[in-house]
């Protein structure tokens, strides 16, 4: 028995998140999935060795390691972290548990917990009823947002990391955690997606990265609105939706979990930062499991 049919979401939704570029969906998946989910991100990090790679995350061009270790990520299960995470001297200032700003970028297609909770029913027939016509799972992420460090995300749109042509790219933002004011929530601008894409992060050629200036538009200072959900609840982007997140200075970590779908028929270019070599795109389908028919 399938929890959503297809039409799970309603014309009404459908229309709204045409309008507004995003929709919050609650309760898309279980507390208890939200919970597994959190101690297969947990079990990640404890299997890290923190001193091997010091790879730091942050979306500001201008300090961007455009490192190896981040450019190779997207068919591996790597660890990035927070900015602030060590002092001047290079030492943790908390617990490396404590320290990762995220894990990305293919935990959905090689860790069996992450499969299980990003292939569902729920969130094919999700894809679905937006009006996807073959789905495939890029990439996923799953965010910290550590408490008292957790840093900011700069307002960003999808689409000029994940590039397809034509623009295809859906987030889905899953909150596995509370997420407030308070402790970071996401920020968006609605109706937003309406202006044409600004910018393309690529590879260079050179072994980094650039940005191709499409459109010096500046995002306007005003009109973000937050997106407050409780855990469980998933919000659901347009590729092309101006999104972000104030920084986590709060004593309260909000964890979430996102996964960015194209369609499999849309180009990607060579040139686009994550490339996944050796690992085949799959749709959002429990069927579609890396893992069906392998041993347990
Ligand atoms: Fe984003």
């Amino acid at each position: 028995m399938l929890p959503y049919a297809s039409s799970m979401i309603s014309s009404e939704q459908v229309e709204s998140f045409r309008r507004d570029g995003f929709l919050v969906l609650a309760d898309l998946v279980s507390v208890t999935a939200c919970d597994e989910l959190r101690a297969a991100a947990a079990a990640i990090l404890e299997d890290f060795d923190p001193d091997a790679v010091r790879s730091i995350f942050t979306t500001d061009e201008q300090t961007r390691h455009a490192d190896e270790y981040f450019l190779t990520s997207g068919d591996k299960v790597r660890c990035f972290f927070e900015e602030h995470a060590f002092d001047d001297e290079g030492a943790l200032q908390q617990d490396p548990a404590l320290s990762i700003n995220k894990i990305g970028h293919a935990m959905h297609d090689l860790d069996p917990a992450f499969d299980r909770f990003s292939r569902t029913p729920a969130i094919a027939g999700l894809l679905h009823g937006l009006g996807l016509a073959d789905p495939v799972l890029l990439q996923s992420m799953y965010i910290f947002k550590q408490p008292r460090i957790g840093g900011a995300v700069t307002p960003h749109d999808d689409h000029t990391f994940l590039w397809t042509e034509p623009a295809s790219v859906i987030g889905l933002w899953f909150a596995l955690e509370a997420a407030t004011i308070d402790n970071g929530c996401l920020w968006a601008l609605p109706g937003g997606h309406q202006h044409g894409p600004r910018r393309r992060f690529r590879r260079d050629g050179d072994g980094g990265i650039a940005f191709d200036e499409i459109d010096d538009t500046p995002l306007p200072d005003e009109g973000f609105v937050p997106i407050e959900v409780d855990a469980g609840a998933v919000v659901v982007l347009d590729g092309l939706l101006p999104h972000g997140s104030a920084p986590n200075r709060s004593a309260h970590s909000r964890q979430a979990y996102t996964l960015h779908v194209v369609e499999r028929d849309a180009h990607y270019p060579v040139d686009n930062w994550l490339q996944r070599p050796d690992l085949p795109l799959r749709g959002p389908d429990p069927a579609d499991s890396p893992f069906v028919g392998s041993p347990a």
